[in-house]
């Protein structure tokens, strides 16, 4: 969602915000804008659109200075707009403000600035920070305190970079439940909402906590709780490379995320999950928080423990139902999944969890999921920018299976990924079929029943074509009604004791004149397919749900390609979603 980028330094603070803002496309926006202070001359360019057109047709390059902020949007509050982009000025166009979150209440705010005779441009909640702030300088005898006492008064969710001609050489940073780093240069200093938006310039990074302020300008860093007390910062070092996050001569990220996906298992394995595997052992009720592509992981994780491990009770929830599904209960181990661990739902799940036993599995250093969990074992898939989750997907199964069976099938998994990025050019084939139907039921059963869910989810995602997935066996159960000629059903079908009641699943929707596509290492669903792809490698039978990840992931690629879509950038939707 909004992405968040600042400089202050010794360079041009224009070209280096716009260059941030393109790093910070993936993560889904509608405008964009930049504030730069020269002097006593603070400039705010901005529009709804793409960083590419407005920076170029609102000339972000013309503007000089050193110090600067830079906004893209993803509309909450009021319409995608010019006037709703950010960054927002008070009355006097001396401040510039940049919001990620929601400021709850705003509309109190915004009520008694109204009274004292503020005008507002936006329909946004983020515009109240400005005026609150352009209030409080008149009231405190420094910026820095009318920040802090007006940080004070906001509440819900907020990373906050404000400029202000009153403090022309310092960017002030305030964060609650939304992210903001700070990335240390030398003679210069950044900050913005993740670290990818920084990683050409630095790879030092301090992650602010909630209900801190700090400030920065080019030669240092200082950081606050809300009182100003001041707090010794300290700094992580994030080891991804720029080049694993750029597209290195792929199309797209989405597939170059794909390809890479070998080495991904290899890195899964190596996270360290042995502070964990002695609560694995302790405790019986276990419950598995996650959203979207990380709910299927979930899903699988707890497929797994029920039926793997005796005396374990595993319940999977989707993160946004674990408070309307659940008392909270300190008894049980909590994990929660999230490549970002940014997504609201699931640090709000967590909030309300009383459990002082909570692991997160993550991609991201340092990120919010951290530090509501007391252990946490990180993916190190390296960076994702396709909105379109896939290795971070694989190396979520990968940490599962290294939790429940050790090291054991690494090797194994590791053959399974390689041998299906091969077989690219057979699925690019297939999706050609395959987005010829309107309407497109993925069928499994068993451990593959979460990777149909996957798979299904991965194609709406980002080919906007209507699927759903299905345990194969619930179709009777009314669904069936559904099918007729013209409907699709794509059954996973790896060759397992399950199969013969698959296959019975299968002649269901044959027999209603259902379109039959198959993934199958079975002869006999191939048979009875009107098109089916042989690329199944047998295995060992709690092996399969790997055998399905690329190709779902590379049939949804190509289907999203094929029909002129940008994979990277479904509409819509954005990488890490930090609203509720
Ligand atoms: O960062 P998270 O893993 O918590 O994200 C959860 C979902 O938003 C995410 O998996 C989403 O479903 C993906 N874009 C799917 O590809």
């Amino acid at each position: 969602m909004c992405g968040i980028i600042g400089y202050v330094g010794h360079r041009s603070a224009s070209k280096i915000l716009t260059d941030g803002l393109k790093c910070l496309e993936y993560r889904g926006y509608d405008s964009v804008g930049i504030a730069v202070l020269n002097g006593q001359n603070l400039e705010i360019r901005k529009d709804k659109g793409m960083v590419a057109d407005v920076s170029s047709g609102s000339r972000f390059d013309s503007l000089s200075g050193s110090i600067g902020i830079g906004h893209s949007r993803w509309a909450t509050h009021g319409g995608v707009s010019k006037e709703n982009s950010h960054p927002h000025s008070d009355c006097t166009g001396s401040i510039a403000i940049i919001h990620n979150g929601v400021i709850e209440n705003y509309q109190e705010l915004k009520s008694s600035l109204l009274s004292k005779g503020h005008k507002f441009a936006s329909q946004t909640d983020s515009e109240v920070v400005s005026h609150l702030f352009e209030e409080n300088l008149k009231q405190f005898p420094t910026p820095l305190i009318a920040f802090s006492k007006t940080i004070s008064a906001l509440e819900g969710s907020y990373a906050i970079v404000l400029l202000s001609k009153s403090s022309p050489d310092v960017l002030f940073l305030a964060r609650k439940n939304s992210p903001l780093v700070v990335g240390k240069g030398a003679g210069e200093n950044f900050c913005a909402s993740d670290f990818s938006a920084l990683l050409t310039y630095t790879r030092e990074f301090l992650v602010l906590e909630d209900s801190q302020i700090a400030t920065i300008d080019r030669d240092s860093i200082a950081l606050y709780d809300l009182l100003l007390t001041p707090k010794t910062p300290s700094f992580l070092t994030i080891d991804w490379d720029v080049q694993t996050a750029e597209r290195s001569g792929h199309p797209h990220f989405m597939i170059k995320e794909i390809l890479e996906q070998p080495d991904v298992v290899s890195a899964a394995f190596s996270a360290d999950v042995s502070q964990v595997l002695p609560l694995l052992e302790k405790f019986e009720k276990i419950h598995i928080i996650a959203s979207g592509t990380s709910y299927h992981a979930g899903l699988l994780f707890s497929i797994l423990l029920n039926k793997y491990k005796s005396g374990k009770f595993a319940n999977v929830f989707i993160a946004s139902e674990y408070q309307n599904q659940v008392l909270p209960d300190s008894n049980a181990l909590i994990f929660a999944i999230s490549q970002s661990g940014e997504t609201a739902d699931v640090l709000q799940a967590l909030r309300y969890s009383t459990s002082p036993h909570k692991v997160c599995i993550t991609n991201t250093q340092g990120s919010s999921i951290t530090r509501l969990c007391s252990h946490s074992i990180y993916l190190n898939a390296g960076p994702e920018s396709s909105v379109a989750a896939t290795k971070t997907f694989l190396a979520q199964l990968c940490v599962i299976y290294k939790l429940l069976f050790g090291d054991r099938y690494r090797d194994s998994i590791r053959s399974t990924i390689l041998a299906s990025t091969k077989h690219s050019a057979k699925i690019q084939e297939f999706s050609k079929s395959i987005i010829t139907n309107r309407f497109i039921f993925f069928l499994s059963r068993g451990l593959c029943l979460p990777l149909g869910f996957e798979g299904s989810l991965k194609l709406k995602e980002i080919s906007y074509l209507h699927s759903q997935a299905y345990p194969a066996g619930e179709l009777k159960h009314g669904t069936l009604s559904l099918i007729e000629k013209g409907v699709c059903a794509l059954f996973l079908a790896p060759k397992t004791p399950d199969a013969t009641k698959l296959f019975g699943n299968l002649k269901e929707v044959k027999a209603r004149g259902g379109t039959i596509f198959t993934l199958t290492d079975d002869p006999s669903f191939k048979s009875e397919s009107d098109m089916s792809l042989d690329i199944v490698p047998q295995t060992d039978p709690l092996l399969y749900p790997f055998s399905f990840v690329v190709p779902l992931q590379l049939l949804a690629y190509y289907s999203s390609v094929s029909l002129g879509i940008n994979p990277d950038r479904p509409r819509n939707l954005a990488k890490s979603v930090t609203v509720e």
